[in-house]
């Protein structure tokens, strides 16, 4: 091992509980390891004498003269060439390198667009958001985001007349191509971070591939495609694209020196916090850490202890600016994330994956790799979609290294032995492969198609959507599983952004006369949570939110906060402070709801209340997740209705501690145990009510078995 880089050197062991965090005796050693394909090593011999962009950072360079410095500027006639000549191209190229914010751009000013606009996919809202801001920046001329560029997320359109370069979620490119399957309102379509492979850009593949021979064998407005990424199988890209031609544009990156773990580390948050202060210790104030965690609630607690911590006299170090990264921010707070930080001031990113390839920040010296990832996965044969945290691949982990090699030299911390990155699966699984597939069978319906016969990348397994179709029958989106047709609720539930089982519940509320508490519970359960709990404040949490509690569970309590809280009016900062709420998440529910409440409106439901008559509501949410119902079994478990698996109630419930019959549930996470979150109780009698199909075979079998 060598001792300049090793995290803990002879005669100076961190030992953790130095940190008053969790004591925890185990110092955390790391080895010291280049691994074969660490990212390339290329130096830049005048990096001395010009600011490069490591420093725009720390010097102040005017954004246009950024533009120029980065890999992809003296590519530009190159690729506008590559553009003019192919439809389909693939650009390959390092993260930060350009391709997002520039190459949109480019083709914008040599008008290869002719009259249409271009679209720039991105599988994450916050990069959407965050690139659409800059880009808008760079063009000048008091222009904001939504004039000349724009974005639409869900929820959000910031877009106009005049807007020529769109960025937006790959969903909501989708959705645009539900009602117009050949996207006429664009000549360029750029699918950008195609290495994800998220389930809707691997549908979109299909879609635009289709749009484009379409538009062509018609006569109409050629549609060109790019598809860009910062790591793919090119081969494979190109094959499913015509054989398309593949463009690699030299980046600038910086050997990366990577450590890992002597010992295996199960409390990964801890060992992050550790290593931190390890560097905070020794690297000059200017050196950025970057360290990657798996969602809000565990960045937040970790910048929470930075944050303490680092104002500890007895900790040694420059002062800390801690900026945190996750999807469910509002922008303006991601982008604090890219505010340049004085130079005797160290920052810290703590971040989800979104900081691997779809934004770039500059300035990161250190890289603190957790190899943790939160993910969602469905097993067809157990018939549960879990969120659950588990490995990154290798690949996930070489992008991470590279975000420390962008400026200069960088170190990577990786959280996790060498043997267990050996481990690591090589890349990704396309999450068309292990993904609940309701809602894109639905989607691809709308747009007359049968997910059987769609033309995917990589085909799913057979069985997912076999079940999926299943499941859209017993929604009542469709008469029968070959079906390649929708019903007309089915039709209608196209219409909501939402997964299938939520549109069929705010459908069916006007049934149940609870349109109006059915879209507040259903705007709350859209965005990320509203409830803060305060690791150190539990007690006083329960007792100032008991007046909100409700023995029906939790989407029943919700509402009673939302209801107190649309009240509050002007006080509304007060008020959230005083509750615990995340003001933000909830404002944004209220967003959500309002959209919602339109897209009800013009569907021409009534938007009736059912008062306190709270069982209404528990009957209504049945009818779109009566697949989520889990029953009490002599020995006090809880046992899930459709494939019998073993389950507990998550101890974030209001209903935790309690044994309800039956409990319908919204997700399941898995960490030690398989754990229900977001629970109401329902009657054993409701439940052939909601579904008399599906509870035929289900619940009244299992209720006599046990
Ligand atoms: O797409 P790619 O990873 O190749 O790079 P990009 O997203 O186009 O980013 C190019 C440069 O723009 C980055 O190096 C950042 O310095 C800058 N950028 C920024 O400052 N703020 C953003 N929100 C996005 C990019
Ligand atoms: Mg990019």
């Amino acid at each position: 091992m060598d001792s300049k880089y090793s995290l803990i050197g002879n005669g100076n062991k961190l030992n953790i509980s130095q940190f008053k965090i969790k004591p925890k005796p185990t110092p955390i050693l790391f080895n010291r390891r280049n691994g074969p394909s660490s990212p390339k090593k290329v130096k830049l011999n005048d990096s001395e004498s010009k600011p490069s962009l490591a420093n725009g950072n720390k010097f102040k360079i005017s954004i246009q003269e950024q533009r120029t410095k980065l890999p992809v500027y003296d590519k530009k006639n190159k690729l506008l060439d590559l553009i003019k000549r192919h439809n389909t191209l693939i650009i390959l190229g390092e993260t930060g390198s350009g391709k997002t914010t520039q190459i949109p751009q480019y083709i914008n000013s040599a008008r290869l667009q002719n009259n249409g606009k271009i679209a720039i996919t991105q599988p994450r809202r916050v990069a959407a958001v965050s690139i659409a801001t800059r880009v808008a920046q760079e063009f000048g001329n008091g222009q904001t985001v939504g004039d000349t560029v724009g974005y639409t997320v869900r929820f959000e359109d910031v877009t106009s007349k005049r807007t020529k370069i769109k960025y937006l979620t790959d969903g909501m490119l989708l959705r645009e191509a539900m009602f117009d399957n050949l996207l006429m309102e664009y000549t360029v379509i750029i699918l950008d971070e195609a290495h994800e492979r998220t389930i809707n850009t691997d549908v979109l593949f299909g879609i635009v591939k289709n749009a484009q021979k379409v538009r062509e064998s018609r006569n109409l407005e050629p549609l060109k495609i790019i598809i860009m990424s910062a790591t793919m199988d090119v081969d494979h890209f190109s094959k499913y694209f015509n054989n398309c031609q593949a463009v690699y544009l030299e980046g600038r990156t910086y050997p990366v020196n990577v450590f890992y773990t002597v010992k295996p580390h199960d409390d990964y948050q801890t060992a992050s916090v550790a290593t931190f202060f390890k560097i905070h210790r020794e690297a000059p104030a200017n050196h950025d850490v970057l360290i990657f965690l798996t969602g809000q609630e565990e960045i937040e607690a970790v910048a929470h202890q930075i944050r303490v911590l680092s104002k500890d006299p007895e900790v040694e170090g420059p002062p800390v600016r801690v900026c945190t990264l996750y999807a469910a921010q509002p922008s303006s707070q991601q982008m604090t994330v890219f505010n340049p930080s004085p130079q005797n001031l160290r920052k810290v990113i703590i971040s989800t994956n979104i900081a691997e390839t779809s934004v770039t920040i500059t300035g990161i010296k250190y890289i603190i790799d957790s190899g943790m990832v939160k993910a969602r996965t469905y097993h067809p044969a157990t018939g549960l979609e879990l969120l659950k945290v588990q490995r990154i691949s290798q690949e996930q982990a070489w992008q991470r290294t590279g975000r420390a090699g962008r400026d200069s030299e960088g170190t990577c911390y990786r959280l996790y032995t060498r043997s267990q990155f050996e481990m690591m699966q090589k890349s990704t699984i396309p999450e068309i492969q292990r993904a609940n597939l309701t809602s894109v069978a639905l989607q691809l319906l709308a747009l007359d198609i049968h997910a059987l016969y769609f033309d995917f990348m990589d085909k799913p397994p057979e069985d997912a959507i076999t079940t999926a179709f299943e499941q859209l029958k017993l929604l009542g989106a469709i008469d029968n599983v070959e079906s390649s047709s929708l019903t007309s609720l089915g039709e209608q539930m196209v219409k909501f952004p939402l997964d299938p089982r939520f549109s069929k519940i705010l459908l069916s509320a006007s049934n149940f006369g609870c349109l109006v508490e059915v879209l507040t519970i259903v705007s709350l359960l859209s965005v990320e949570s509203i409830l803060l709990s305060p690791p150190n404040k539990r007690e006083q949490v329960q007792m100032i939110r008991q007046k909100f509690f409700s023995a029906y569970g939790d989407h029943i309590t919700l509402l009673n906060i939302y209801r107190e809280f649309s009240n509050v009016g002007q006080n509304c900062r007060s008020w959230c402070h005083e509750h615990y709420i995340n003001m933000r998440n909830i404002l944004q529910a209220r967003e959500v709801r309002s959209q919602l409440e339109e897209i009800c409106t013009r569907a021409g439901l009534t938007l009736s209340s059912c008062g306190s008559q709270m069982e209404q509501v528990r009957r209504c949410l049945l009818t779109g997740l009566f697949m989520n119902v889990a029953e009490l079994h002599r020995d006090r478990q809880y046992i899930t209705l459709d494939k019998r698996q073993v389950v507990s109630i998550h101890p974030s419930s209001v209903l935790h501690g309690q044994q309800p019959h039956f409990v319908l549930f919204t997700e399941v996470v898995q960490t030690t145990k398989r754990y229900l979150r977001l629970l109401s109780t329902v009657e054993g009698e409701w439940l052939q009510e909601a579904a008399p199909d599906y509870f035929r075979t289900h619940s009244i079998k299992c209720a006599r078995e046990s």
